[in-house]
């Protein structure tokens, strides 16, 4: 079991770090309470995952896919596991920013090499990287990219 905290902590640090985005895809959602999260403070949120079972927020129950008709301003995923990577080179395909805190590779990377590549990935694609931490337990790095 997460931090239960995880979901309002990552909204609040969302928010503050990026005040204009309105529209944003919650990548890997599971049940949507990130969604629920940033619903509760004005954000129009939308949350990708495949898990049929889910709260009554806006949820697209499928993969994000790069044919994925884009109507975000910004791209967030909290532990996405295997969609961790898609999170970043959707983001750089449509220019748009990402925060996204790693848990399991996609890979069988560990850890804190698995981050470190998630940076790598993301400058390599043209990204302003910088990482942060957030007040949880577990894994709590923040990735966040941003093209300037
Ligand atoms: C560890 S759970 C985290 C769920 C939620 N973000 C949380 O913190 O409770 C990882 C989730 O990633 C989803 N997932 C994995 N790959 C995905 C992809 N490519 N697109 C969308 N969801 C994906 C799984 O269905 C699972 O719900």
């Amino acid at each position: 079991m997460g931090d239960l905290q995880r979901f309002d902590r990552f909204a609040d640090f969302l928010v503050k770090e990026f005040p204009t985005a309105q529209r944003i895809w919650d990548i890997a959602g599971g049940m949507g309470k990130l969604n629920e999260a940033l619903t509760a403070r004005g954000r129009q949120a939308l949350t990708f995952d495949v898990r049929p079972k889910h709260l009554p927020v806006p949820f697209a129950e499928r993969l994000l896919m790069p044919d994925e008709p884009c109507t975000a301003d910004l791209l967030v995923g909290l532990h996405p596991d295997g969609a961790t990577r898609v999170i970043v080179e959707y983001a750089a395909q449509h220019r748009l920013p990402f925060a996204v805190i790693p848990c399991c590779s996609d890979n069988s990377m560990p850890y804190k090499p698995w981050v470190r590549h998630i940076g790598e990935i993301a400058r390599e694609a043209g990204f302003a990287v910088t990482e942060a931490d957030l007040p949880i337990q577990g894994r709590k790095r923040v990735v966040m990219g941003r093209f300037v």
